[in-house]
């Protein structure tokens, strides 16, 4: 299994969230704390990635993600190469790897990888340089620490200590790489309760988190908890054969709407991680409500992903003056 801290103790790739101590994710939330306060500010919070170049290579959509790490990128004063998948010379067959030793060989310090397919991220990690680190920026279903971790620090704002909550993450979880890096961060920081709501076809294998409870029905999903996390259909991972729910019968037994929201804690925060389909998983009344943090969690990223970047240049720069 590939290690992402480095033999000097420092954190070289986030590929994933699991087997991080937690005082490596609370020294990253911490930062991400501190580059919240100037997150709206135009100009770079400050300059922890000067002499850095970093790469977004997104072989999948994306527009938060995208845009936040660039922004990220850019507040902390690196240069950032966007690659434009759908014009590079992958397209006329180049291997992801290739891709990559190419890149490398113009001073990429730093690849923000997002791939369809499980392994891609950690594959290209075991390839590159000494020198370069690799962040997981999405992961088919199985990864997307930086949301993981935005989405813990969006919890910890509005609520504090996660260990008293109750968390339920309801919709198409078995899809989501979003749902598995929550779980995760969220197991780390000992919730009171996780559930995941949703059909049973929706919902992972039970050893996969024995510690969740598996709830089929919304009303006594939503009941009494603090946080409720609302997740799309990812139809782009279904199995060929599988049926894809209809939208508006989704809606009828599992859509969050104000009525339903009633049963959580009338001071529940709802979130999503977005892209949403507004009247398939969440009503538009609840997702533009008050209890609704979805734009937060957006905002929260960009902090996230500055944080997380000024993290591994720091082993950069260790690495750079043990060579000098
Ligand atoms: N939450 C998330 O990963 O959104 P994007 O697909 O827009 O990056």
């Amino acid at each position: 299994m590939l290690e992402q801290i480095a033999p000097n103790g420092l954190l070289r790739h986030l590929i994933t969230l699991d087997g991080l101590e937690r005082a490596l994710v609370e020294q990253l939330l911490a930062r991400s704390r501190y580059y919240l306060a100037g997150a709206d500010a135009r100009a770079p919070r400050d300059a922890s990635l000067h002499g850095f170049t970093v790469a977004n290579l997104f072989f999948e959509a994306s527009t938060r993600t995208r845009a936040s790490f660039e922004l990220a990128a850019k507040r902390l004063d690196a240069e950032v190469l966007n690659l434009d998948v759908n014009t590079s010379s992958r397209i006329k067959g180049e291997s992801i790897l290739d891709t990559i030793y190419t890149l490398e060989a113009m001073h990429i310090d730093i690849f923000v990888v997002r791939d369809a397919s499980t392994g891609v991220p950690d594959m290209i990690a075991e390839s590159v340089a000494p020198h370069v680190c690799v962040l997981n920026a999405g992961e088919s279903n199985t990864s997307h620490p930086t949301q993981g971790l935005l989405d813990l620090l969006t919890i910890q704002l509005h609520k504090g200590d996660i260990s008293g909550l109750r968390v339920a993450i309801i919709g198409d979880i078995r899809h989501s790489r979003v749902a598995r890096s929550a779980a995760r961060a969220l197991e780390l920081f000992e919730v009171g309760e996780l559930r995941f709501v949703g059909p049973q076809e929706f919902l992972p294998d039970a050893e996969e988190f024995p510690q969740a409870a598996r709830v089929h029905e919304i009303d006594a999903g939503l009941d009494g908890v603090d946080v409720v996390m609302a997740l799309r259909i990812q139809k782009e991972r279904f199995d060929e054969d599988s049926e894809i729910p209809d939208g508006e019968e989704y809606f009828r037994r599992f859509g969050l709407t104000g009525q339903r929201l009633k049963h959580a804690r009338p001071d529940a925060i709802v979130m999503h991680p977005g892209p949403m389909n507004r009247g398939t998983e969440i009503d538009s009344d609840v997702a533009d409500s008050a209890q609704s943090v979805i734009r937060e969690q957006v905002t929260n990223g960009v902090a996230v992903r500055m944080a997380v970047l000024a993290q591994v240049a720091e082993y950069i720069r260790a690495w750079r003056s043990a060579q000098s």
